[in-house]
């Protein structure tokens, strides 16, 4: 496999170190620590185990974490009412309310409701501005996007003038990342494409890729050959393709699959991340950098 991995799991430990030293830092001069909600409506399993793993990172790392559970019949009025409450909680800095909800309920409203200031997914309109425009404005830049900037330069893949192509337009991945690197910044300075499901000839825009960025929740899109010799792949698809029994403890877990053929793309690429254990872990820890973030702005600290 001649292309380096990037590793998330291992970029995860370095960034969560940082953010240790941090809050004890800051809890021994203040008092304070960074406070996150989490709120789930429901018990679908893709959302059960995202907030979990934000809810045990969070308590690892000495933050408050609160978690509010609700049924799957909960009302709009109901979730709003929530939603107010923690705007409204001086010891919490960050809300987030997993997506998708359901039917009954308009996300938009949800998302609105939050006070930008806590909106540490940075799904607010007004932090969706505040990114686009870039520069010293940005307060929450959308987790997984922020991840995967992270993860390119650290691993110090060059941006600057590359020829990014992102597959995937949603507002959660493909558009953000796409803004965030072509901005004129450190880290970006990027020529970006996005593709999507009505893109003509697709393999041809992947093709010229120097960063290929798949976000299409499509299990094995994107072929070998479409990818250009020594180029880097962000694989950022997470599909459950069956189950399996877990060696570790024995229950049924999901096998997981991105969208791109890993063991052929590997001998391709320059550079390439695994499924699991690539961009999914970079998104928990934007996640607590982002919610660290929050409580330092509210303490002038920033
Ligand atoms: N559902 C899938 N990804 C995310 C995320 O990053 N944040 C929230 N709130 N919901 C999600």
């Amino acid at each position: 496999m001649p292309a380096t991995l990037i590793k998330g799991k291992d970029i995860r430990e370095e960034i969560l170190t940082e953010i240790r030293a941090d809050v004890e830092r800051i809890r021994d001069k203040t008092g304070a620590v960074p406070g996150l909600v989490t709120i789930l409506v429901g018990e679908d399993p893709a959302s059960v185990s995202y907030v979990t793993g934000k809810i045990k990172t969070a308590q690892s790392l000495g933050f408050k974490e609160v978690q509010e559970n609700r049924p799957e019949t909960i009302s709009e009025e109901e979730l709003l009412a929530l939603v107010e409450q923690y705007n409204r909680d001086e010891t919490i800095h960050g809300i987030l309310v997993q997506l998708p909800l359901p039917k009954q309920i308009d996300e938009k409203k949800v998302i609105n409701a939050i006070n930008p200031d806590k909106d540490v997914d940075g799904f607010h309109p007004v932090n969706v501005g505040r990114l686009l425009i870039g520069g010293g404005g940005v307060k929450f830049p959308p987790c997984t996007p922020a991840g995967i900037v992270e993860m390119l330069r650290r691993a110090e893949v060059p941006t600057a003038g590359a020829e990014v192509v992102v597959v995937g337009r949603s507002n959660i991945v493909g558009k953000p990342v796409a803004v965030m690197l072509l901005q004129k910044a450190e880290g970006a300075n990027a020529t970006v494409t996005v593709a999507h499901t009505r893109t003509r000839d697709l393999a041809a825009h992947c093709r010229r890729a120097d960063i290929l960025i798949v976000a299409a929740g499509v299990p094995g899109l994107v072929k070998p050959e479409w990818i250009k010799p020594g180029s880097c792949v962000i694989d950022v698809g997470v599909n459950r393709v069956g189950t399996k029994i877990s060696k570790k403890t024995g229950k049924p877990v999901a096998v997981l699959k991105g969208d791109v053929d890993f063991e052929k793309a590997a001998e391709i690429a320059g550079w390439i991340t695994p499924v699991p254990g690539g961009v999914g872990p970079m998104t928990i820890t934007m996640l607590m950098q982002n919610t660290l973030n929050s409580l330092k702005f509210m303490l002038g600290m920033e």
